[in-house]
């Protein structure tokens, strides 16, 4: 059994996750309303990665015979002035998610809660992988400055971007 603090934390990182991907989702509108379909694509994959990521919070918590209780989401910002300020915006909020998981595992390792480190470790490798994404981003925009063509090839290049299968699946079990 979950401690009544691990599951009130876990529980509290569903609300994280499903507000990342809120988030996520007010940037896609964002683009879409600029015509920068790649970019806007980019923007609901990332969101529906963090439906999955709320997801797996929701299965482990059950599967611990815990009790899974959601709480109100917080209205997303909706206007940016450049796509540069959209993923900075999202790198901040990696590094804030990035902090959450920390002190989920501090928290797991204070308690001896074994099963919830392991859990939490894929969170802790995939952390790094969602601030490299978007770091990666915005080098290329902060490459690409202020030039259109720029841009637009960028947004191109988004536009190929689909959900990644590896740890994704097991989610929806
Ligand atoms: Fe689920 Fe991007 O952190």
């Amino acid at each position: 059994m979950l401690s009544e603090k691990m599951q009130d934390a876990l529980n509290a990182q569903i609300n994280a996750e499903m507000l990342a991907s809120y988030k996520y989702l007010a940037m896609a509108a964002y683009f879409e309303a600029e015509n920068l379909i790649g970019f806007a694509n980019w923007m609901h994959v990332q969101s529906q990665e963090e439906n999955t990521h709320a997801m797996k919070f929701y299965h482990y918590i059950k599967d611990r015979r815990g009790r899974v209780l959601l709480r109100p989401l917080d209205g997303p910002k909706n206007d940016w002035t450049s796509p540069l300020e959209v993923f900075q915006a999202a790198l901040q909020h990696e590094q804030y998610v990035t902090g959450l998981i920390n002190n989920l595992m501090d928290l797991a390792i204070s308690e001896r809660d074994h099963a919830t480190q392991s859990f939490l470790k894929w969170f802790v490798d995939e952390q790094v992988e969602e601030e490299s994404n978007v770091d990666a981003v915005i080098q290329d925009l902060k490459r690409v400055g202020s030039s259109a063509e720029g841009v637009f090839f960028l947004d191109r290049e988004l536009a190929g971007r689909t959900a990644e299968a590896e740890g994704e699946g097991e989610a929806a079990e």
